[in-house]
């Protein structure tokens, strides 16, 4: 073949790869969540949530996302106007999914602590809570120091986790740590555990929704205070602003004590 021919031929080829690649870059799909889609204007974030954490966040009878939690995200998307997609990731698969960015952020009651801030960012905190005891009617348990010979059932990864682990010991095999806060309870009610130690709504949810069961609930000062945040991955500032923005302005407009019933800086 003659020199020009080949390079002609060539030419074409190349130009056609381009126009290819063009065509693929156009035509693809944004896959990953961050940043958010534009939908009709707002953008959409994706939000990850562990949804069995009634009444924080939990299925309805329909099937829907509902709760505390969700009613103060909805707050702070409108306040900040962005729209926003929940979907039920469970209570770990919630952190890589951050990481992986399939998600924007985290709702799910989740405590800002300092291990957790040296992985992730957090927005303001929007809610306070401390841990709960649960125990039968019967049970003799009367602080939290009471269960250091005892078997605990805990969410497994959460904050009640660590404390009973600060009791025990952190490779107790009195700890019961289970995948869901309604299955720690389980193990206790089913004599697995002799006590729960939980987030305090989601305790004094449980024992008002189950009267049948003769249970109650033990106090301790010695559970510091804990402030909810909205989790975002480390680094990912727009989103931890955008969040702040719609706290702040829910913070000033009364909606989040509307919704919590509580008073928040
Ligand atoms: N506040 C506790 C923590 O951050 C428990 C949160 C559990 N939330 C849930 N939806 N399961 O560790």
């Amino acid at each position: 073949m003659e020199k020009s021919v080949k390079r002609f031929l060539l030419g074409i080829a190349l130009l056609c790869t381009s126009i290819f690649l063009i065509g693929c870059g156009a035509g693809s799909t944004k896959t990953s969540s961050s940043g958010g889609e534009d939908i009709g204007g707002k953008r959409k974030l994706v939000v990850g949530t562990d949804a069995t954490y009634a009444p924080m966040e939990y299925m309805d009878a329909k099937g829907n996302i509902v709760g505390i939690d969700i009613e103060i995200v909805d707050a702070i998307a409108e306040a900040a106007g962005f729209e926003v997609e929940y979907k039920n990731y469970g209570w770990e698969p919630l952190f890589p999914a951050l990481d992986n960015e399939e998600i924007d952020f985290a709702v799910s009651s989740i405590t800002i602590d300092e291990e957790r801030k040296q992985s992730f960012d957090f927005s303001d905190p929007y809610f306070v809570a401390n841990q709960l005891i649960l125990v039968q009617e019967s049970s003799d348990v009367a602080s939290f120091n009471d269960l250091k010979d005892k078997k605990v059932s805990v969410q497994i990864n959460t904050t009640g986790h660590k404390a009973v682990k600060d009791l025990l010991g952190k490779t107790s095999k009195n700890i019961v740590a289970a995948e869901t806060m309604p299955l720690a309870i389980s193990e206790m009610i089913n004599g697995n555990a002799d006590a729960a130690v939980g987030d305090n709504a989601v305790i004094l949810e449980y024992k008002v929704n189950n009267p049948k069961v003769k249970l109650k609930t033990v106090e301790d000062d010695s559970f510091e205070k804990e402030y909810y945040g909205l989790m975002v991955k480390k680094g990912n500032k727009e989103i931890v602003d955008l969040l702040n923005e719609g706290i702040q302005k829910i913070k000033e407009n009364g909606k989040l004590k509307e919704i919590t019933d509580q008073d928040m800086e």
